[in-house]
């Protein structure tokens, strides 16, 4: 290249303009640090002991996407509690449709009947009846305790406790407010399953004459434990489906990200929110639960006589 003659001299023919050296592009011999560590950040540098199986899961899925067998136990613990509240929010839903709103928009528990009993087919066939309610909900509370079994061990590991005192001075790991829901979710849940679905069987073979107009019965005899009873069941039940399905959908408040503007805000605002469906589903189920079933009063003729008969097999209650 000829040299501009209206330009100053250039001592050097391979520098480059302004007198800086042109080099070639050649691969880079040494890894950044940056690189080296995976990540800029300390937080996510953490691999072998530090990291635990848990939030090795977590990071390879958030990541990676699906890579079966890569994962650790707490992982698909957390992926059978998930997946299993899908089918149980399916059945919530008819649930709540059958015991509630019908009741609440026809104000008739006869009327009301009809619908359960149209329904009934999709949620108690051999086949609907494990999978959409028997078998998820028992995934389902079997692996929120082995989460909480499998996190204790860890943290004996963690903190290397040896002798019976050590374990004793470690804490078991916290229980959220949903999980205490779930667990106080159980009895209650577990109750009710047993007076309308496995009693009937066990005591006349089948439960096809269970209606609303048993709960209405139960609530004429013994109306100081079903109300109380319905309204624990229904409340609790609301509050853990609604405060797991804010934590499923990343919108609890201790999952508000620490980058985002006005933190507290943001998280008071959705324990407002929580709260408050929260509350509407609980008005609404109970309206129709307990304000038109509850209200019903005894079913007369042999119905009401075999009705009461089941009643009889409960325990304390049943002999009053
Ligand atoms: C006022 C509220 C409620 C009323 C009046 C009510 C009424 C009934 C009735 C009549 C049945 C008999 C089965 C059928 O549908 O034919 C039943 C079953 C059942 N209920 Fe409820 N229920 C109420 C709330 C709840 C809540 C909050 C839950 C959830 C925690 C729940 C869970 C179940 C389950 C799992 C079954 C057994 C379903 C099956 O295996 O077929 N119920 N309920």
């Amino acid at each position: 290249m000829d040299a501009n003659p209206d330009l100053p001299p250039v001592e050097d023919e391979e520098a480059g303009v302004m007198g800086l050296l042109e080099v070639d592009p050649s691969p880079v011999e040494q890894t950044p640090i940056e690189y080296k560590e995976k990540s800029y950040f300390p937080d996510q540098q953490r691999d072998g002991e530090g990291e635990t199986e848990e939030t090795r899961g977590v990071r390879r899925m958030n990541t990676l996407g699906l890579r079966l067998g890569d994962h650790g136990t707490a992982w698909w613990l957390l992926r059978i509690q998930k997946y299993s509240s899908y089918t149980f929010t399916a059945f919530a839903a008819l649930h709540i449709t059958n015991v509630s709103i019908i009741p609440l928009a026809t104000r008739s528990v006869l009327e009301s009947n009809r619908y359960l009993l149209l329904t009934r087919p999709y949620y108690q066939s051999a086949l609907t009846e494990p999978l959409l309610v028997g078998i998820p909900l028992v995934a389902h509370v079997t692996s929120g305790i082995a989460l909480r079994l499998w996190r204790r061990r860890q943290a004996l590991q963690r903190y290397g406790a040896e002798t019976r005192t050590d374990k004793r001075t470690i804490p078991w790991p916290q229980l959220s407010g949903t999980s205490a829901l779930g667990f106080a979710l159980v009895p209650l849940a577990g109750f009710h399953v047993w007076t309308t679905r496995i009693l009937p069987l066990y005591a006349h073979g089948d439960s096809s004459l269970i209606n609303l107009n048993y709960i209405s019965h139960g609530f004429a005899l013994y109306p100081f434990v079903s109300f109380t009873g319905f309204t624990a069941l229904v409340g609790v039940g609301v509050w853990h489906f609604v405060w797991g399905a804010a934590k499923w959908m990343g919108f609890e408040p201790s999952q508000v990200k620490s980058t985002e503007d006005q933190k507290d805000l943001v998280r008071k605002r959705r324990r407002y929110v929580i709260n408050g469906v929260s509350a509407a589903l609980t008005t609404l189920w109970l309206a129709g639960g307990l304000g038109i079933v509850g209200k019903d009063g005894k079913m007369p003729g042999w119905v009401g006589k075999e009705f009461e008969e089941l009643y009889k097999y409960l325990p304390i209650i049943g002999r009053w």
